[in-house]
């Protein structure tokens, strides 16, 4: 790839399962990427297993923390060619009923997945304006759009994250800022608590590998025109009846509480329960 198509693209949450497939398929396309994430030593480790690892970056921070973060937004304006893409990948679940979370997890989740790409992107646009190929990725999910029992708060910071990339996508859009929205449906990621894998299986739903969403994403940003992805089928095919026919899918998912119950009680009483490692406030 000549030096003209390579773009620079900061991954955040790159040491994670789906940010660092998106980072390995970017950097083998001939892509320099900045590794964000919180955990120095996987970032560096995913750095050296990269193709020409000494083009890319490790930039570790906490994006909850406003320090941290100016101070990412500073660093990459410092580098030489600056940024071209933003791909707002770092997210927190947590599979819980909304009468076992917490104020602090509640926050944690909205600020993790919704107020952070937001404040993020905001940082970031002159940088992006700068590039003749600017461009931002917001991950979502499918329960973005299928609002779903026992993840009633990440949900909704999904569906926050559609929203704002279909506002932010019409206001860029005399500015030459492309804006992007990809929704996996599951993917084996750690992301994924023992309880929340046994609920899936349970309830048939299938599951794809982070190389698998990775290779959308970056079809995505290759594809200059696509707006928004939704990935496996038949989630895709949900998604439109859940819009369409709503009280059809609260039927459905009605039948299903009990076993929703069963493994949400089950991932409250696991030792690693989400919503206690969820971040501070903004
Ligand atoms: N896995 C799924 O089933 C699935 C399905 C649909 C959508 N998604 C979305 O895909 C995205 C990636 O998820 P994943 O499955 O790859 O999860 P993952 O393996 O748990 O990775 C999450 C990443 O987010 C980073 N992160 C979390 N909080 C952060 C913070 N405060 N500051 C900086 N980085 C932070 C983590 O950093 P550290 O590890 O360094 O702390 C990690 O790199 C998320 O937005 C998720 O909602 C996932």
């Amino acid at each position: 790839m000549s030096d003209k198509q390579s773009l620079t693209v900061l991954v955040t949450g790159a040491s994670g399962g789906i940010g660092s497939a998106i980072a390995t398929l970017l950097a083998e396309r001939g892509h320099r990427v900045f590794l964000q994430g919180r955990n120095a030593a996987r970032l560096q480790h995913l750095k050296a297993s990269l193709p020409f690892s000494a083009r890319h970056r490790v930039m570790p921070a906490d994006l909850l923390d406003v320090e941290q973060r100016t101070a990412l937004v500073r660093e990459c304006a410092e580098v030489d060619g600056g940024v071209d893409v933003l791909i707002n990948n770092a997210g927190i679940s947590s599979f819980a009923l909304l009468s076992d979370m917490s104020d602090s997890a509640l926050s944690g989740l909205l600020n993790t997945n919704l107020l952070v790409p937001m404040a993020l992107t905001r940082d970031l646009l002159p940088l992006l304006q700068r590039s003749h190929s600017g461009a931002i990725i917001n991950i979502g999910s499918a329960f973005g759009h299928i609002g779903h029992p026992g993840f009633s708060v990440y949900s909704a910071s999904k569906s926050g994250l559609h929203g704002f990339t279909e506002s932010l996508r019409r206001e860029l859009s005399d500015c030459g800022i492309r804006v992007h929205y990809l929704a996996p449906r599951a993917v084996d990621t750690d992301l994924n608590t023992e309880a929340v894998i046994g609920l899936n299986r349970a309830l048939g739903n299938k599951s794809d590998s982070p190389r698998e969403v990775a290779m959308q994403c970056v079809q995505l940003l290759d594809s200059r025109t696509g707006r928004r992805r939704f990935i496996g089928w038949p989630e895709r095919l949900f998604i439109k009846v859940n819009a369409l026919f709503p009280a059809l899918v609260d039927s459905v998912l009605a039948k299903k509480m009990p076993l929703i119950r069963q493994y949400a009680t089950q991932e409250l009483q696991s030792a690693n329960h989400p919503i206690s490692s969820s971040g501070e406030a903004l």
